[in-house]
């Protein structure tokens, strides 16, 4: 991100203060979101011996369009096609950021469903995020994720804490379907997130209080982990958290936290979105609780980018991966919003899992520090050069890839052909 404010022109510190991110990545030209997909699933399957036969149901979420009518999820069957499984249910789930959760609630739905047969469901989230030439740019990104779902589970979700809330907006949106590209109003995106924000932990925690008996604030979650478009606006997120519970009851705050804060607590709440000073002081007090809560989520989400539906559980493994060892019993509180826009809070509360659930496998699987230091650098120019090639190939067919491997580790899916019908073919390193 240091070398991108150079080659932009930004001024300094603009992309790794102003928006707080370290790096960004991006898919070449023998990837995309389907050959992500194929290599998360697949190396999920082999790593922790599930028998592709055990799975039946699988939901992808994404907002990397490539076909509008085949889904993502068709092309992984080949996986499973080859050991004889077809009968698996699930199909893609589309709204911005949101896809991957959708997907989630849908096999956890399932699971605790009638229709539920006894088998694992497998949510996929995969997204490739480019934006046009402009300060959007810098916030793009792209990963896959791929989650094992079943009882049992050693990360529980708390299913009765639920806050949705959906609404009609244009903040970001991809109407022109000849462009990977989407159109963004950056301002509004980042008003409407916060406004979302809101809305959700207040039904969640009026839920919370319902079951609970008892009310619910920041004390009670032992991490907060956001849908992390830049982490900038996750530092504001939890903010407006602390502020939200300042509001709620300023009482048991510290006498220094009240004089910070009243100035802002008569603010109406499009004032309160509006306010920098109030921006400053909420970052400012709740600072050492981010520091403690949110931060261990912060590494995968600064390392890569915006991952769109993967970016909230990269945010997840995150946790997982610095703090695996301690997780027990914990909870945790997700927030995911894709534009548009639809947004939950939802938990999820840790438990030992066995072998090869454990917390511990689970951190050793994901290998986050190996996979952040095998990758490989590559310079602005470059990374300009592979957008405007990879432009000309969006929705064009009847091109070979250059096969290009030598950046790929063993394993990985990549495409090699786009035939004159638009078919897509995929090999594997
Ligand atoms: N040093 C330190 N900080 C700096 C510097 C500098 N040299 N220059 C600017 N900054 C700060 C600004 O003060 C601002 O921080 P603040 O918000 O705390 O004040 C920050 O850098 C960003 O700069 P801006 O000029 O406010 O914004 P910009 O025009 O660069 O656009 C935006 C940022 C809106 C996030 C843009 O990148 C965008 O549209 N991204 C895509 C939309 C998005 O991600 N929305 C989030 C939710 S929706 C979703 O997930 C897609």
């Amino acid at each position: 991100m240091d070398a991108l404010e150079d080659h932009d022109g930004a001024s300094k510190g603009k992309y790794t203060i102003g928006l707080g991110q370290d790096c960004m990545a991006f898919c070449s030209e023998v990837e995309d979101v389907i050959s992500m997909s194929l290599t998360v699933v697949t190396s999920l399957l082999e790593k922790y011996g599930i028998d592709p036969k055990q799975i039946g149901r699988l939901e992808v979420g994404s907002e990397t369009v490539i076909d509008k009518s085949k889904s993502i999820k068709t092309w992984l069957m080949e996986i499973f096609e080859e050991c004889g499984n077809t009968d698996i249910e699930g199909v893609d789930s589309t709204n911005a950021c949101y896809g991957g959760t959708a997907a989630l609630f849908n096999c956890m739905n399932w699971v605790e469903s009638s229709s539920w047969d006894g088998r694992y469901g497998l949510v996929v989230c995969t997204d490739s995020a480019v934006y046009a030439e402009g300060p959007a740019r810098p916030t793009g990104g792209a990963a896959a994720i791929a989650m094992l779902v079943g009882p049992n589970a050693p990360i529980a979700l708390e299913g009765k804490f639920r806050g949705t809330h959906m609404s009609h907006v244009y903040d970001f949106y991809k109407p022109d379907l000849a462009s990977e590209y989407p159109v963004v109003d950056g301002k509004l995106s980042q008003t409407c997130y916060l406004m979302a924000l809101d809305s959700c932990y207040n039904r969640f925690c009026s839920k919370f209080h319902k079951i609970e008996g008892k009310p619910f604030s920041i004390a009670d979650a032992d991490y907060f982990v956001f849908h992390s478009p830049y982490n900038k606006l996750v530092q504001k997120s939890f903010a407006r958290l602390y502020y939200n519970d300042f509001l709620r009851n300023s009482s048991s705050f510290e006498k220094d936290v009240r004089e910070k804060l009243e100035p802002y607590s008569t603010l109406s709440g499009d004032q309160s979105y509006q306010s920098r000073d109030l921006e400053k002081a909420s970052q400012q007090v709740a600072k050492p609780l981010y520091d403690a809560k949110v931060q261990p989520s912060t590494l995968l989400p600064k390392q890569v980018g915006n991952m769109y539906t993967a970016s909230i559980y990269a945010a997840f493994a995150s946790v997982i991966h610095n703090k695996h060892s301690t997780l027990g019993g914990q909870r945790v509180v997700m927030f995911s919003y894709g534009s548009g826009l639809a947004s939950s809070m939802f938990s999820f509360r840790f438990q030992d899992g066995q072998h090869p659930f454990s917390l511990s496998n689970i951190a050793s699987v994901l290998n986050v520090s190996n996979k952040l230091e095998s990758r490989h650098v590559i310079t602005p120019e470059k990374f300009v050069e592979t957008l405007k090639l990879m432009e000309h190939r969006y929705g064009a067919k009847g091109f070979l890839t250059s096969k290009d491997t030598s950046l790929l580790s063993p394993g990985t899916f990549y495409l090699t052909e786009v035939d004159s019908m638009y078919r897509r073919f995929y090999a594997k390193k």
